[in-house]
């Protein structure tokens, strides 16, 4: 069996907007999705995962989602699920050339699926690496990233930047934009999250901006102005300055607000980290529901996330340099 873990993220600026060419500043944390893969006498899949979701489940099927069988677990978190494991393993076949390989896949992950925090990134890019590596194959990272890029553009009918993928293969603060992915040099950053215990849907949400980008310019207009804003982030994040970056993480959030891709318990725990003087707040990922990032060197945010209806959980996080860690 071969085992590989990779970080999850927050979206420091740039999210929705990465998707229509302009840049996003994601940053690797860390808490890591670990997946094991071993490989089968026989063509199955099978998926297990005691803690994607806080539900533990266990599938077996042979061929494509539509085979699956009937389990005791949310529909769309199952398809969800699923359909980033079923895609990361048709790349280890796509690797190896071989289509008839099957393989047992073991999820662990402390990161909440669907909340922002970059959960099916990090499934993708430990199972793509596991697996191949279960075949004989190291990938490099750049390759490794592109493929779990195609894992999630695929699962997400089309609708996916490189941004989620490259960041959790390489760790550390990335820019992307369109098929520009690098690192940049980032500073030790104050990043405190809030989750409400609820996950957005991507693929809907992401249309949800398409279509409003459509329709008015002013939405299309919107969109540019997030690029402008990750344009400002990227020099205070080589400066280093925490005032900025906050304030414009503030700007930012406003933004996708106006974009419908907040919600009341975002908004809720956007304002109770900023009332208890975090230097800035935003939705993190696709939004819909799920966390926040917050920047905030004291304790007050976190004590007030604690106390705010509406947040379930919140800790801070700290940068992950590494991303895709080989662990067996
Ligand atoms: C989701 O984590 C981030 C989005 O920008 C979609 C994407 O970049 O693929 C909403």
């Amino acid at each position: 069996m071969a085992v590989s873990s990779a970080p999850g993220k927050v979206y420091l600026f740039g999210e929705h907007a990465v998707v229509y060419g302009e840049p996003a500043v994601p940053c690797a944390i860390e808490v890591r999705a670990r997946v094991g893969v071993e490989q089968r006498s026989d063509n199955k899949l099978r998926i297990h995962s005691e803690d994607l979701s806080l539900d533990g489940f266990t599938v077996e099927y042979a061929g494509s989602a539509d085979e699956r069988p009937d389990v005791d677990v949310s529909e769309s978190l199952l398809t969800a699920a699923m359909g980033y494991v079923d895609g990361a393993i048709e790349q280890v076949r796509d690797v190896t050339g071989d289509d008839d390989v099957g393989f047992d896949v073991t999820i662990e992950s402390d990161i909440p699926l669907g909340a922002g925090l970059g959960s099916s990134a990090a499934v993708a890019v430990a199972a793509i690496d596991a697996g191949t590596r279960e075949l004989g194959t190291t990938l490099e990272i750049d390759e490794l990233a592109e493929r779990a890029y195609q894992t999630e553009y695929d699962v997400q009918g089309g609708q996916a930047s490189r941004a989620d993928t490259f960041c959790s293969a390489t760790g550390g603060a990335v820019r992307v934009e369109g098929d520009d992915c690098r690192s940049l040099e980032a500073p030790d950053l104050p990043i405190v999250i809030g989750f409400d215990g609820g996950a957005g849907d991507t693929g809907e949400l992401v249309a949800g901006v398409r279509g409003l980008r459509e329709e008015y310019e002013f939405a299309a207009d919107t969109v540019e102005s997030i690029g402008d804003i990750v344009r400002n982030g990227e020099q205070a994040l080589a400066e280093g300055n925490i005032e900025e970056l906050g304030r414009l993480m503030n700007f930012n959030h406003g933004l996708l607000s106006a974009l419908g891709v907040s919600s009341r318990s975002l908004d809720s725990m956007v304002w109770a980290a900023r009332d208890a003087g975090a230097n800035g707040a935003k939705l993190t990922g696709a939004g819909g529901g799920g966390c926040i990032v917050a920047l905030d060197e004291s304790d007050e945010a976190e004590t007030a996330l604690s106390y705010t209806p509406g947040c379930k959980d919140t800790f801070r996080a700290e940068l992950a340099d590494t991303g895709v860690r080989r662990v067996e």
